[in-house]
């Protein structure tokens, strides 16, 4: 980065800095080359390995390798059984994919407002939606930003309802609960690989359980519904037959892509503790703005928060610009950011489907509103950290009322 000096003696970026980017080194390169010299690109040993390796490495029975956190989503909600004229209930403060896979099967979402404070799911909410959705079959909680929800009542609140808990955990890995590690809560659990996930296959999802019977449904719908280890068909060990068991989907990973979550995997602690070390100068820093900003809430002492995002939000009221601007002005500075998430009823598809109007979640609309993800990915020097933290703090003390 190349810097100079503004009239407060701050950093000023003179080159861009991206939102989010991924550490891809020499072991991904040579895990991919030694895929492609093998000659098998497509679900084979790698993909075996990896889902083998993360299934250790989260502590559950079975991992499920599919090309996106949507199609594990999808796969999951399908495996519990949810289907036309269901409900599931879920947040609005999520990305497209968590409403789009319920819509996929026929149901439909019923959303729950979020903790004004954690932006997750508000339990005790749930617990209330929960008592009058009687059409509902299963719950989507979502770890916004590596923050796990609060999982205690909501599994609680789901036994009594009997509703099976698909957790979204696109944004979590690795992250714990009470020293319970992600993926081995709920019935079943979804993550993303996606290129500014906390660990990458360029696009690639994996769901873990501990049920078999889910495991292999997901597993034979994630390629075409067609009979176990289909994918075995084209080696030695397997055979040209087979049978369609049930209309599936095309979600399998290729070994390409597993190739890479490998030498990532290895990586995993080591980018945590990047990202862990970025938010705590963040949190440090922007503390000392308390007229202007509100820091994102940390995990509870003993559990990890993958800090996948560092979300800011806006006293606005206290400012004479509001978040969007804001936004120009970091852009300026050369800082990419982004917004953490237009909630799903403020999209014009749900406004239109379900009638919803901003206000119906208001602590969701409100903090949309006020937010702001700042870039925190292992790559980031201490001088990229340090321009961002100088900008914030720039826009901050010239907007101030
Ligand atoms: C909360 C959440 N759920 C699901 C997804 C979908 O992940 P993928 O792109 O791997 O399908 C995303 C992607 O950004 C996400 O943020």
């Amino acid at each position: 980065m190349t810097t100079v000096v503004n009239d407060m003696d701050r950093p000023v970026r003179t080159t861009f800095l991206p939102f989010a980017a991924p550490s891809i080194g020499e072991e991904e390169i040579a895990e991919v080359l030694d895929t492609l010299r093998s000659g098998w690109l497509t679900t084979g040993p790698k993909v075996k390995r990896f889902e083998e390796e993360f299934a250790a490495r989260v502590g559950a029975k079975y991992a499920v390798a599919v090309n996106s956190c949507t199609a594990a989503l999808h796969l999951a909600l399908e495996a519990v059984g949810v289907g036309e004229g269901d409900e599931v209930l879920t947040t609005p403060m999520t990305f497209a994919a968590t409403g789009e896979v319920i819509r996929y099967l026929g149901a439909t979402p019923v959303l729950v407002d979020i903790d004004p404070v954690t932006m997750n799911i508000d339990p005790q909410r749930l617990t209330e939606v929960a008592k009058k959705a009687w059409r509902a079959k299963a719950v989507i909680p979502v770890h916004i930003g590596g923050l796990m929800c609060d999982m205690d009542p909501i599994m609680a609140t789901a036994r009594e309802h009997g509703l099976a808990v698909i957790e979204d955990a696109a944004h979590t890995f690795p992250s714990t609960y009470k020293g319970r590690m992600v993926g081995t809560i709920s019935n079943i659990t979804c993550f993303s690989f996606y290129s500014t996930k906390t660990i990458t296959t360029g696009e690639g999802g994996m769901a873990t359980t501990d049920d078999e019977a889910l495991a292999d449904r997901m597993r034979m719908m994630s390629l075409h519904g067609i009979s176990k280890n289909a994918w075995t068909r084209y080696t030695a060990a397997g055979s040209w037959k087979y049978d369609i068991l049930f209309p599936g989907f095309k979600y399998n990973m290729p070994d390409i892509a597993a190739a890479l979550g490998l030498a990532q995997l290895r990586k995993a602690d080591a980018f945590h503790a990047r990202r862990a070390e970025i938010a705590t100068r963040y949190t440090q820093a922007f503390g000392q703005l308390p007229d202007c900003l509100e820091t994102p809430p940390g995990a509870a002492a003993g559990d990890l928060h993958s800090w996948h995002l560092y979300v800011l939000r806006l006293h606005a009221e206290r400012l004479n610009i509001g978040r969007d601007e804001f936004i120009e002005e970091l852009k300026k500075a050369n800082i990419g950011v982004s917004v953490h998430f237009i909630p799903l009823h403020v999209h014009p598809y749900y406004q239109e489907t379900y009638g919803y109007s901003p206000n119906d979640f208001p602590n969701a609309y409100q903090s949309y509103l006020r937010s702001i993800s700042l870039p925190i990915y292992p790559k980031m020097t201490d001088d990229d950290v340090e321009s961002v933290i100088a900008a914030v703090t720039t826009i901050c003390r010239t907007h101030v009322k």
